[in-house]
């Protein structure tokens, strides 16, 4: 396909694109000014942004916050979520919640891999920030829907950061990439073992996992390797064209919008599994695997920070560090806690392929780039607001 002119506006960005990095550099301050501080919409200088995967977990809580700043958000899911988990992960519930409660909220259901369709979409809105958490998000879906996997992973990603670049080069792209870009090399870092948890036993590793931790030559699952696919396009994009683009490379992502299924949402399925007192099945390392969680709301700050101020090509870990990590079976303790429930569990003596033993992110880019920016909510605050939340979904009496 070949590229339509551009517009006087979008020529004067393409030409900045083709300066270089620095220029990256100087959108911050332009889109800081221009942003109401908190609450409202409306006014001219409204900013429109469109989030991909809007009715997921964090699609979600990126549109509230941003609307809550001021935004006028346009929305973007086919509820594919439905169709790679069944029913159980249907987020219709999810759509229709943001309809109501945000004025400037507009839903779009269209599928990241119609090409057409996405290119039309970022002509039309020309939006000033593209979030993009729309995907297959299961490790171990992956193998069974290679294609369906891909396509949208990667392919939807090109789809979406070749449309940015036709036609609004500027606008900072935020990609929610994932920690299984580093396959399982992770897992070749000598470990201790506590007594309900591994540790790193290398001092290096003290505050987690950085952003300079090699990417390949280890096992990722097929998702592993979709994701990756796109979290290095979506960084040639920083580098190669000079737009302000961003991967963020999650831990584990949750709060109380999470609908966990069994192969996708670690502590919201946890949750539920606890408080319908069904059994969970633990895969391997004893149940000493740890996992770093940080709240949904704590990502969109950071995303918004990042939209605020942006850079171009970076890359961060993000998750909740090692003060908000948890083994497995340190989460079964700290929900009981919650609940008054002990979980049930059976032990498969199998870990999944290409599961991590330990990981937690380190924290320290994101926060020397960002000094705003902080992880606000406790491991502990985070249960207690999942719990709340599967409480009142149930039917009444229930739990
Ligand atoms: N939740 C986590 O623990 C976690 C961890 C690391 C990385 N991530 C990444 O963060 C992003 C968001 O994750 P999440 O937990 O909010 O996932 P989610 O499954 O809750 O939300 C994703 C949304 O994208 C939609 N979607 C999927 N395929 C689509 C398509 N082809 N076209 C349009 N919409 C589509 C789904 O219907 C769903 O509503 C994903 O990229 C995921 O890989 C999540």
């Amino acid at each position: 396909m070949s590229l339509k002119p551009l517009s006087p506006r979008r020529r004067r960005a393409s030409h900045q694109i083709t300066s270089g990095l620095h220029r990256a550099r100087t959108y911050g301050t332009r889109i800081r000014d221009s942003i109401a501080p908190g609450g409202g919409g409306g006014g001219n200088d409204l900013k429109t942004i469109l989030v991909t995967g809007s009715s997921g977990l964090i699609g979600s809580e990126v549109s509230s916050y941003f609307h809550a700043r001021g935004c006028c958000v346009h929305g973007l899911d086919n509820n594919q979520r439905a169709a790679f988990f069944g029913p159980d992960g249907d987020t219709r519930w999810n759509q229709r919640r943001l309809e109501r409660s945000l004025r400037n909220f507009h839903h779009n259901e269209l599928d990241i891999r119609n090409r057409q369709g996405i290119l039309e979409i970022v002509s039309k809105l020309g939006p000033d920030a593209i979030v993009h958490c729309a995907a297959q998000p299961s490790h171990e879906l992956a193998p069974a829907i290679p294609f369906d996997d891909f396509d949208i992973n990667a392919g939807g990603t090109l789809n979406l950061l070749e449309a940015a670049r036709r036609e609004c080069p500027e606008a900072p792209f935020i990609y929610l990439s994932t920690n299984k870009v580093y396959g399982d090399a992770p897992n070749r870092i000598p470990l201790k073992e506590l007594e309900s948890r591994w540790d790193y036993a290398d001092s290096a590793y003290a505050d987690g996992i950085p952003e300079t931790f090699p990417v390949d030559q280890s096992m990722h699952s097929l998702f592993g390797t979709s994701k990756l696919g796109a979290d290095v396009m979506v960084q040639e994009y920083g580098r190669y064209f000079g737009m302000p683009t961003c991967c963020l490379r999650g831990g584990c992502l949750t709060g109380p919008n999470h609908r966990g299924v069994e192969l996708h949402g670690f502590l919201s399925y946890l949750v539920t599994c606890n408080l319908e007192e069904r059994e969970y099945r633990v895969y391997g390392y004893k149940g000493k695997q740890v996992r770093d969680n940080i709240h949904a709301e704590d990502v969109a700050r950071f995303i918004f920070e990042f939209f605020s101020n942006p850079r171009a090509g970076e890359v961060y870990n993000i998750g909740g560090g090692k003060a908000n990590s948890c083994s497995i079976l340190e989460a079964f303790a700290l929900i009981a806690d919650h609940t008054g429930k002990t979980q049930r569990y059976t032990y498969v003596d199998e870990p999944r392929a290409g599961d991590h033993i330990c990981y937690y992110s380190d924290l320290r880019k994101m926060k020397s780039h960002y000094p705003n920016w902080d992880i606000t909510r406790s491991l502990n605050d985070i249960l207690g607001e999942i719990v709340e939340a599967w409480r009142r979904r149930a039917p009444l009496n229930s739990f």
